[in-house]
């Protein structure tokens, strides 16, 4: 096996890792040694002369070279990353996979008294107070270390430390691969690659709950729900399942209904939480269960949908459709905890993915240069389900990318109150993707291609009020094309499209605010003219429609 340590600096990585490959006979790789000889310079020249990203670059083909794990039980390598390398969702995944990850962890004091006395020197904390500086990286990078397999806590002396490994080496039977564990104001969020059944456990051990009470949908249920119970009861849960229609129809207050009275006649009580396992029809009716069921129970979401993943099981908001519209009943109620497990998305049909994908181009569009780069060379890959964006953790980093994304909103403005840095953001292509997913009687167009038209509308209203430069929407629009989102004109009748935009929910006094790309992120206009829109809305249309 290979062992890798990871921590903030100053939390013993090298000390430790040399001594522990020493007893195993095995090599020490220490990563900052390896990046400095392949860089042939100092890191904290790299810092100075060049820039973090050069380093960052160099890091990361210092993991790729250390090629695939060792499987073996004995210890083949031990790794000692520097204190940054894991943020990167990429070395993450080839750190954290079919390898035991060791997270020696500190009291920040005590980390920037060894800083204090030691001969190295690390960029990010030089000439600041070093406990100031420990505590804010702490902060930050908490959630990428807690993802590792085993944490080293508050072992001052170095034998103990090996000692608390060595315990971690002798326990170590492969488990999934966790990559993110971020304990957040709106739940706790863990996303990893086969995890669904062991995480679902620790969170119901969390909630204190005395058995595993499952509401799923047929097709959640075939993909993904039958073998988490089937774990679930191996490791001595007891099981039950509510079962509720597959698809939109599960969105009904009478749904609801029924699905109360079976949790009614299960006995659920007021403390027990519910694990809603499927897409986001599923994760809306079933938050809205636990959200009215005896005024409130916990609930764990568990999304087995792309969509679901990188947005509709983060944020809180449940709710189910009426005849007069969609999502016009709901409550906000956050989960406890939020599992992500990418490897229940295998069995997706290719058109429910490229759909999500345009909810990931929405997040990339608002400002991340990464997520942008990351579609437009894996995404058609993800698209088509292709195996290879999945080991190469393509897919994983779209997931995190997109819902940590709006975690972060979602946690700066849970109530979409806020200014116009707000979630009012996330609705970047939702006002005329709402009207045209309207237009089609939600049935015709998925809710990601609605939102594939309106970000190309969106674009144009941005380009003839010019604050979306044209190259900016050129981009989107090609990154679009790629992936095969709205690349032909819908057959609905302009008219149509702006009676249903004309009843969105999200008007300030009246008038509709416009979220609108920009060189690299978006702002909020409330002074876009109906002329202007209905110029973009047309744009989307076949010629022709009648009005
Ligand atoms: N609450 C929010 O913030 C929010 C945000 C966006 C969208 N939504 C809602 O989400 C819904 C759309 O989400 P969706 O497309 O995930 O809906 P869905 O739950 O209907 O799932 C789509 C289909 O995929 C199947 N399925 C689920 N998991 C599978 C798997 N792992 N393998 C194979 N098939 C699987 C389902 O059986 C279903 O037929 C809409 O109702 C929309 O309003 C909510």
């Amino acid at each position: 096996m290979d062992v890798i340590l990871v921590g903030l600096p100053g939390s013993g990585k090298s000390a430790v890792g040399r001594r522990l490959a020493q007893r195993h006979q095995a090599p020490f790789i220490d990563l900052d040694e390896r990046i400095e000889s392949r860089a042939g310079r100092r890191i904290p020249e790299i810092f100075a002369e060049e820039s973090e990203a050069v380093f960052r670059a160099h890091e990361r083909a210092a993991i790729a070279e250390l090629g695939p794990p060792d499987r073996e039980p004995a210890v083949a390598r031990v790794v000692a990353t520097g204190g940054g390398a894991v943020v990167d969702p990429r070395n993450r995944w080839a750190l954290y996979r079919d390898r035991l990850a060791v997270w020696l962890d500190g009291r920040p004091e005590v980390l920037a008294q060894r800083l204090r006395r030691s001969p190295n020197v690390r960029p990010l904390i030089v000439g600041r107070d070093p406990v100031f500086a420990v505590r804010e990286l702490a902060a930050k990078r908490e959630r990428y270390y807690s993802a590792a397999t085993a944490r080293i806590n508050g072992v001052p002396e170095i034998h103990g430390v090996l000692e608390a490994v060595e315990a971690a080496i002798s326990a170590w039977r492969n488990p999934p691969t966790r990559l993110l564990d971020a304990e957040t104001a709106i739940g706790r969020y863990v996303l990893g690659e086969g995890i669904a059944a062991t995480e679902i456990g620790a969170a119901l051990r969390r909630l204190e709950a005395g058995r595993a009470v499952l509401v799923s949908e047929p097709g959640a249920w075939v993909a993904a729900g039958s073998g988490i119970a089937a774990t679930l009861a191996a490791d001595g849960w007891p099981v039950e399942h509510v079962l509720l229609p597959q698809g939109e129809d599960a969105k009904r207050l009478a749904v609801v209904e029924e699905a109360a009275r079976a949790l009614a006649r299960l006995h659920v009580e007021r403390s027990e939480p519910i694990v809603a396992i499927g897409g986001g029809a599923l994760g809306d009716a079933a938050g809205f269960l636990a959200a009215t069921y005896l005024r409130g129970i916990p609930f764990i979401q568990v999304p087995t949908t792309l969509v679901a993943q990188i947005d509709s099981a983060i944020g809180g908001k449940t709710g189910v459709d009426l005849p007069e519209g969609k999502n016009l009943v709901g409550a906000f109620h956050q989960p406890a905890t939020i599992v992500l497990d990418v490897a229940v998305l295998g069995s997706l049909p290719d058109r429910q993915r490229r759909a999500a994908l345009g909810e990931a181009v929405k997040m990339a569009a608002l400002g991340d240069e990464r997520l942008f780069e990351l579609l437009e060379r894996d995404g058609t890959g993800i698209a088509a389900g292709d195996e290879a964006t999945l080991e190469s953790g393509a897919l994983a980093e779209v997931v995190e990318r997109s819902g940590w994304a709006k975690v972060e909103v979602v946690v700066a403005d849970e109530r979409e109150r806020g200014p116009a840095d707000g979630r009012i953001r996330l609705n970047l292509g939702h006002s005329l993707g709402h009207a045209f997913e309207a237009a089609a009687g939600f049935g015709d167009l998925l809710h990601g291609e609605a939102v594939g038209y309106g970000l190309r509308a969106a674009c144009a209203i941005g380009e003839a009020l010019g604050v979306t430069p044209p190259e900016r929407a050129r981009r989107i629009g090609a990154l679009l094309d790629r992936l095969g989102l709205a690349t032909s004109p819908l057959p609905y009748a302009v008219g149509t499209v702006l009676g249903h935009l004309a009843a969105d929910k999200k008007h300030a006094a009246g008038r509709l605010r416009w979220v609108l790309p920009t060189a690299d992120g978006v702002v909020v206009r409330a002074d876009v003219p109906a002329d202007v829109v209905e110029r973009a809305a047309t744009g989307q249309l076949a010629t022709g429609s009648p009005a």
